[in-house]
C-alpha cells in the first residue's frame, strides 16, 4: 500500500504539514522524521522569529512602525543561518507571535515558503513543514497532517529543561517556570486569536496530545500513521 502510494506521488513531492502550540514536541518531530525519510524541512517559525530579531536589533519594535519595518526586513529575509540560539528566547518568541498578526507580514512570509518548496522540489521526493498555518494555509493539499498539542504546564516545563539551567533554589525555578507558563499562555492565545490564519487543527488533521508521551513514542505513532501500519 505505502509502495503503490509512493509511485503515485513519485512526481510530487510529498507534503507532510506540522502544526501546534509552541513546545509541543512538533519541531522535534519535524527533524526527527525529515532525518528518516530524507525530506527538506522548514521551521516555519523561524522566519516570524527572525524579523522578530531583526527588529529588536534594530531597536524597531515600537507598535506604530512595526508592521512597516517588519515588512520590510521580511521581504530581504534570506533562508539562511535560520538556526541561531539568538532566534530561541522568549522575548523574541512574544515579538514573532506579535508581528505574526499582521496579514502583510504573512502574505510576504508565506510567498517565502511557497519560494522555499519551489526550489527543493528537484533536490527532494517530500517535504515536512512545521508552523501554525501549514495544515490550513501553506500545505492545503498535505498528503499528511498532524496538530500536535500537549498542556501548558508540560510545556513551560520541556522549554525550561532545554534552556539547561542550574537553579540554586528550588523558588528560582517555580518563578521562572510560572513566568513561561504565564508567556505560553499568552502567546497561544494571540497565535489562536488572530483573524488571519490562526493556529487551529486543520479539519482533515491527526491531532495528537504529547502531554502524557515522550518524543520517541510521538516519533513512533506518526510513522505508523505514515506507513500505513
Ligand atoms: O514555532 P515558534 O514558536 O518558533 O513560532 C514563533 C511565533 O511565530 C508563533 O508564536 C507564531 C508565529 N508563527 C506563525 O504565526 N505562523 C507560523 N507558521 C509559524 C510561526
Amino acid at each position: 500500500f505505502i509502495l503503490l502510494k509512493l509511485l503515485i506521488v513519485r512526481f510530487q513531492m510529498i507534503e507532510i504539514a506540522i502544526d501546534g502550540t509552541a513546545a509541543s514536541g512538533k519541531g522535534t518531530l519535524a527533524k526527527k522524521l525529515a532525518d528518516k525519510y530524507g525530506f527538506v524541512h522548514l521551521d516555519t517559525g523561524l522566519l516570524y522569529r527572525k524579523v522578530a530579531n531583526e527588529l529588536l536589533i534594530q531597536n524597531k519594535s515600537d507598535p506604530k512602525n512595526v508592521e512597516t519595518f517588519s515588512c520590510k526586513i521580511a521581504r530581504n529575509l534570506e533562508l539562511v543561518n535560520l538556526n541561531k540560539e539568538e532566534l530561541r528566547s522568549e522575548e523574541t518568541a512574544s515579538l514573532a507571535s506579535l508581528i505574526a498578526t499582521s496579514p502583510k507580514l504573512r502574505d510576504i512570509l508565506n510567498f517565502k515558503q511557497k519560494e522555499f518548496l519551489l526550489k527543493n522540489k528537484k533536490k527532494f521526493s517530500g517535504c515536512i513543514l512545521d508552523g501554525r498555518d501549514i495544515g490550513t494555509k501553506i500545505l492545503p493539499n498535505a498528503n499528511f497532517k498532524f496538530f500536535i498539542d500537549a498542556s501548558v504546564e508540560i510545556r513551560a516545563k520541556r522549554r525550561l529543561l532545554e534552556k539547561n539551567i542550574s537553579f540554586l533554589h528550588e523558588n528560582d525555578e517555580k518563578c521562572m517556570l510560572q513566568a513561561l507558563i504565564k508567556k505560553m499562555i499568552d502567546r497561544d492565545r494571540l497565535d489562536s486569536n488572530r483573524t488571519t490564519a490562526p493556529l487551529s487543527p486543520a479539519n482533515d488533521a491527526y491531532v495528537i496530545d504529547t502531554s502524557l508521551i515522550s518524543a520517541e513514542q510521538l516519533f513512533e505513532k506518526v510513522t505508523k500513521i505514515i506507513e500505513g501500519k
